[in-house]
């Protein structure tokens, strides 16, 4: 399992307790940030969580095809802006080297507070041949949350305290 963008990797350090037979790696391009996550994942001798401090551009280089099983894009920066639509992490080039590295069928979720870019992923990997398997624009209103792990990233927390919504979707990788 991949969390990109992971900041202090909480979904990575976490669903590593929940699955220790399964792999997971966070990446993010700041530092200071992956540091936190591994240090936890040092100090409780965690053998199944690695970080990778990388661009999410390079993930071709870390990762053949159909290596990955799952995808975790927490809280991504929203890129409101059309001209830096080739920066949001559900831009149609993104989701094209997802399904490169992951399984048939392989996921993606997606948590955000942001409801335009859960609505402009949803309208993107739709019309680039993913499956939409399940997706609200109000977890913690909606029975999905049953079925999402219940874990909380620092920006997240941040958004909740705000009192904003937060939008999750599910999508299902085609060949
Ligand atoms: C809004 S923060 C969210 C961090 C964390 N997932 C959370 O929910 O607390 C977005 C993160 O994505 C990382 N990021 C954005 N674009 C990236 C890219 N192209 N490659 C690697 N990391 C990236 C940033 O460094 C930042 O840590």
């Amino acid at each position: 399992m991949l969390e990109l963008g992971c900041g202090r990797g909480e979904y990575t350090t976490r669903l590593s307790e929940i699955f220790p037979q399964k792999n997971f790696i966070g990446i993010d391009i700041k530092g200071a940030r992956l540091w936190r996550g591994a240090k936890t994942a040092t100090e409780n001798k965690m053998p199944n969580v690695c970080f990778i401090r990388a661009q999410i551009q390079l993930l071709r280089h870390f990762f053949a095809a159909g290596e990955v099983s799952e995808i975790w894009l927490t809280f991504p920066d929203p890129q409101p802006q059309k001209s830096r639509e080739r920066k949001r992490l559900t831009s149609p080039r993104f989701l094209e080297m997802y399904r490169n590295i992951l399984i048939s069928e392989g996921i993606i979720h997606l948590k955000t507070d942001n409801k335009p870019l859960f609505e402009y992923t949803i309208e993107t990997a739709v019309s680039n041949n993913f499956i939409l398997s399940c997706g609200t624009d109000d977890l913690y209103s909606s029975l999905l949350k049953k079925s999402v792990p219940d874990i909380q990233t620092k920006y997240e927390n941040i958004f909740l305290k705000e009192g904003a919504a937060i939008c999750y979707l599910k999508l299902i990788s085609k060949k």
